[in-house]
């Protein structure tokens, strides 16, 4: 199984067009040694190497599938290499790029949970729109963390584990989070048994997602904030990590906290960095203490064979 990361920034990318926070201007002025970004996206691979599943649709998607060679149609006149679509949450940098994909000869096979479903129909209806395209194909992720297959990823063992986090401001249901909204998906390489634990937004550890991470081989994990008042800090939002569903890296019950417990043979990377993050300066004092800590930061093209 090998896994791409298309995009390992959070929403509004690195640097993010309207921000002057010191890492988007310094990445911009190439003042700041750091990579930019694309947002949240990564491809799944199994044992066919002209097929992957892509796992949440960014709005970056046009520039990720043009550097992404199994993307590329070969086979015909209209082709991809994106067998089917899974979705995490409902959130728009997870799901905005569905419309970039409306040029599709054959409805799209979305695999989503209810909740997230609701949210595509409802608060922001990008499915119904569709329709009026190429379509797509819903298929429903069950919470009872029974394993499912998903084409395009052959020999690869999927499962879903309800999270703690946020529903998106567009839902009926923001202030009223309830299992489903965003899921972490656990997957196993069925010929390897190696496994992957990946969960772009976590707001909590329980013990029930700890112990999940704890016999994954690789965790990839929320690394949204390194504090839970880094946009306030930056002076760019009111909000805390917590209040939007994202932990933290620093701190009491931090992330960082979490990864250190975790078996030194385990791999442990953090995605979905938002622009504020001072990790991402990669002369930064976190940076170094990631470094100190074995944690790797997601960039946009790392592969994760498994
Ligand atoms: C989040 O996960 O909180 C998002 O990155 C928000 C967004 O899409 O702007
Ligand atoms: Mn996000
Ligand atoms: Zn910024």
């Amino acid at each position: 199984m090998r896994i791409t990361i298309l995009g390992s920034a959070a929403g509004g990318g690195f640097p993010q067009w309207n921000c002057h926070c010191r890492n988007c201007a310094g990445v911009r002025e190439g003042t700041l040694r750091a990579l930019p970004r694309t947002q949240s996206s990564v491809a799944v691979s199994g044992r066919r190497d002209d097929a992957f599943v892509l796992v949440n649709a960014s709005p970056d998607l046009r520039a990720q599938l043009a550097a992404y060679a199994p993307a590329k149609p070969r086979r015909g006149p209209r082709d991809t290499g994106i067998a089917a679509i899974v979705l995490v949450d409902a959130q728009l940098d997870h799901t905005l790029g569905l419309y970039l994909l409306r040029e599709s000869s054959a409805p799209w096979p979305v695999y989503c949970t209810d909740r997230v479903y609701e949210d595509l129909t409802r608060g922001h209806p990008v499915l119904e729109v569709l329709e009026h395209y190429c379509g797509t194909e819903r298929r429903r992720i069950a919470l009872d963390g029974e394993a499912f297959e998903v084409p395009g990823a052959d020999g690869v063992e999927w499962r879903a584990l309800p999270v703690s986090s946020k529903p998106p401001p567009f839902s009926p249901n923001r202030r009223a989070p309830e299992p489903g909204d965003n899921i972490a998906l656990v997957l196993r390489d069925a010929a390897t048994g190696r496994s992957v634990l990946y969960a772009p937004g976590l707001a909590e550890i329980d013990s029930r997602i700890e112990a999940e991470m704890r016999s994954a081989d690789c965790v990839l994990v929320d690394g949204t904030f390194f504090t839970d008042d880094e946009m306030i800090g930056v002076g760019v939002s009111s909000k805390r990590a917590r209040d939007i569903g994202h932990l933290p890296q620093s701190g009491p019950g931090g992330m960082l906290e979490h990864l250190a417990a975790l078996p030194g043979t385990t791999r442990k990377i953090l995605i979905h960095i938002n622009n504020t993050n001072p990790i991402l300066d990669e002369r930064s004092e976190e940076r170094a203490v990631l470094e100190r800590l074995g944690v790797e930061v997601a960039f946009d093209g790392m592969e994760i064979e498994l």
